[in-house]
């Protein structure tokens, strides 16, 4: 497989597995009556902010998407709303942090509940749109660069991936999102489990890395954790 459907593909694992398990997490406190974690919402919010929109889009939008333009119009207007949901995305990401921290800070308020009730609307939503905009890419977009892409282009693509990978990515390296995840880790409460987002996870590190040790060496660690009713 080409370098750049593996990184791309990767990076589709990583946030699939992210916004599913922030769905999980906001369904399973309603469920059981449980005040939200903010904690790890926070750094799941962060994730996707820092890592999907600055970095995974762009490179889409910017390397991607203008290369199968130039040697096809047969999904043009796929293309067209997949850019327009990079330029909407990062906005709602930020709106989405901005309401979890309205609801973090103002939960004492008498509109608290019907806040959290919008605010989990507003994610769960997001998160679909989100996981549709990934599938369309991977069914539609993906399959067809294979189709319409040259050898030269395939091989310009793959150069830029793996060239702009550390810088982007920082996958390499002083790896800026090791702290991130484990943070995730060791603050997602136990019921949910973090297993198939730390495959994932663990997939879009090459070679391997980090070690599962990594993310489970953490004090007490998150299969031990109960689940939280922090504030
Ligand atoms: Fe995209
Ligand atoms: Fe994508």
């Amino acid at each position: 497989m080409h370098a750049t459907l593996r990184i791309i593909r990767d990076e589709h694992s990583s946030l699939s597995a992210v916004l599913r398990s922030i769905g999980l997490l906001l369904s399973e406190s309603r469920r059981h009556d449980l005040a939200l974690d903010f904690r790890v919402l926070r750094a799941m919010l962060f994730y996707i902010d820092e890592f999907p929109e600055k970095v995974h889009h762009t490179k889409e939008t910017a390397l991607l998407f203008p290369k199968i333009r130039a040697r096809s119009t047969e999904a043009a207007d796929v293309i067209a709303r997949l850019d327009a949901d990079h330029g909407r995305s990062h906005r709602a990401v930020l709106d989405l942090q901005h309401d979890l921290l309205a609801l973090e800070m103002m939960s004492e308020a008498a509109d608290a509940p019907a806040r959290r009730l919008r605010f989990e609307e507003e994610m769960h939503a997001y998160i679909a749109a989100y996981l549709d905009h990934i599938r369309t890419e991977e069914i539609e977009i993906l399959p067809l660069a294979e189709r319409v892409l040259s050898t030269a282009d395939w091989a310009e693509l793959d150069a830029a991936f793996m060239h702009n990978r550390d810088p982007l990515t920082h996958r390499e390296g002083d790896d800026a999102f090791r702290p991130l995840f484990k943070r995730i880790l060791m603050t997602l409460p136990a019921p949910l489990g973090l297993g198939p987002a730390l495959e994932a996870l663990q997939k879009s590190y090459p070679g391997g890395e980090p070690a599962r040790t990594f993310w489970t060496s953490t004090s007490g660690g998150a299969a031990q954790r109960g689940a939280k009713t922090v504030p």
